[in-house]
């Protein structure tokens, strides 16, 4: 299962929706950049890095090497979850996944507060405010911790964590080297004030470790372990296309691999193991942080959506920038991630327009085109150029079934289906695991 925009397409209620059918739930990138809501029975919970099947009782819920894990939030989960009676004991982590530390939430928030106000020409202004290059990161240290895993020798993995002999010493080297290049900007109310301390982190790891203790094994073992047994994976995309390190806007992306090509690296199991490929994707478009976005609405129409969806980070609260449906974008999306079905996600918050605008192909430098530009200098330029359909007044928030809904909203949800050229499996019209109909 994977997200074909730009995010929080509803992942959480279709993980939730599959997981029953599946033995185990498994994260394979992101971090706790990551917000995955799920309403069960009007109680809404939201998932940062615990993959969101541990909801459904008796199932395994794996965050796999691929993720990267901040040992203090992710506890902070297990105690949030476990206050609200989840069983958490079949939540394991991988050892090999790499720890988030503290000043890689420091160096994140420090880069992208150097580069607010840092101009880029007006040419290549991707979509980010006049005279602005950052990239409205979550800050939760997503893109430094990766950056250390790629740099290798200050890297610690979870495994690290109940090692306190090899802990220590390698917290003193990391530690060393963050002390000389993080910058320290005083006005900058995350930038640290004193030198980072190894010895005191040592002691915060370590307790941290203990107590995730039971929950870290080698999950490639693991998992290939199930497979052997005929168990079936669900795996659980964070993030989403569009903001893949690789694939996505570039360099308005996150850190990591968010398609479902992430799969591999992220959990030790071969694509060549993944049958189908649910794309879950908005009715609509929604975008949080900077970087382009053809078919954005700054406008009356752009705002009526955000208030209508409800569209304020899981994670950040951030108000999310809102635009029409981009079908050049869908089309990359479900290329890319070999869709094989489509969940359309808040078809309700479209009903009431008269009219909806879906974006079937641009124009950049005058030039017709249906291709994707997954690259942010390129992708600034392009307009929409629109088809309009007709809306649907009625709301539909309480269809129960696909053939309740109105012709248009029917209308609708087929364009997308012939457009892409892949079936729509689920269309949902609330949050709720009964707002959600089957085709
Ligand atoms: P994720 O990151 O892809 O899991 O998505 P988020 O949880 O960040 O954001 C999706 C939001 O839409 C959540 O608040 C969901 O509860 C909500 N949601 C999911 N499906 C629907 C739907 O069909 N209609 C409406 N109105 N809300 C939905
Ligand atoms: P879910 O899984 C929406 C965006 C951030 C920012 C960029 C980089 O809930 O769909 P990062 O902190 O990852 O370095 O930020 O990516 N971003 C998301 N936007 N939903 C997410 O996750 C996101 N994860 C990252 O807003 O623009
Ligand atoms: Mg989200």
């Amino acid at each position: 299962m994977v997200g074909l925009q730009w995010g929080d397409e509803g992942k959480g209620k279709i993980v939730d929706i599959l997981a029953a059918r599946h033995d185990a739930t498994v994260r394979y990138n992101g971090g706790a950049n990551a917000g995955h809501t799920v309403s069960i029975k009007g109680e809404r919970y939201a998932l940062h890095v615990v993959p969101s099947g541990i909801l459904t009782p008796g199932k395994h819920a794996v965050i796999g090497n691929g993720v990267v894990v901040d040992p203090e939030s992710l506890l902070k989960e297990i105690d949030g979850l476990r206050a609200r009676g989840v069983d958490v004991s079949n939540l394991v982590v991988s050892d090999r996944a790499h720890v988030v530390l503290p000043y890689h939430k420091d160096e994140d928030a420090i880069r992208e507060t150097i580069l607010t106000g840092v101009a880029e020409d007006e040419h290549t202004d991707p979509g980010a405010e006049k005279g602005d290059r950052s990239i409205g990161t979550t800050r939760r240290g997503i893109g430094p911790a990766y950056a250390d895993k790629i740099h290798r020798a200050t890297a610690i993995r979870v495994g690290d964590l109940l090692r306190p002999e090899a802990l220590g010493p390698a917290l003193h080297s990391a530690c060393a080297m963050k002390s000389r290049t993080i910058p320290r900007i005083p006005s900058t109310p995350t930038a640290p004030s004193q030198e980072y301390d190894p010895e005191s982190l040592l002691e915060r790891l370590s307790a941290c470790g203990e107590r995730l203790r039971p929950h870290i094994t080698d999950t490639v073992y693991m998992l290939h372990g199930l497979l052997d047994a005929g168990k079936s994976l669900l795996f659980e995309g964070a993030n989403a296309t569009l903001l893949d390190v690789d694939h996505g806007t570039f360099p308005y992306v996150t850190s990591s691999s968010t398609t479902v090509l992430g799969i591999g690296p992220g959990t030790g199991v071969s694509e060549r193991r993944v049958g189908s490929v649910v794309g879950v994707m908005k009715a609509y478009c929604t975008r949080v942080g900077a970087g382009p976005f053809p078919t954005e609405l700054r406008d009356a129409t752009g705002e009526r959506i955000r208030e209508r969806g409800r569209e304020y980070g899981t994670t950040t609260g951030r108000p999310r920038r809102t635009g029409w449906l981009d079908l050049v974008a869908l089309r990359y999306a479900v290329m890319v991630n070999s869709v094989t079905t489509l969940s359309i996600m808040l078809l309700d918050v479209l009903s009431g327009f008269d009219e909806i605008k879906v974006c079937v192909a641009y124009r950049i430098d005058g030039v017709e085109t249906d291709r994707f530009h997954p690259d942010a200098r390129v992708l600034v330029r392009a307009e929409p150029v629109y088809v309009t359909l007709p809306g649907f007044a009625q709301d539909i928030s309480a269809a129960r079934s696909y053939d309740e809904l109105p012709p248009t909203a029917k209308a609708y949800v087929e364009r997308i289906e012939s457009s892409v050229g892949v079936p729509v499996g689920i269309v949902s019209v609330g949050p709720n695991r009964d707002q959600t109909l089957f085709r």
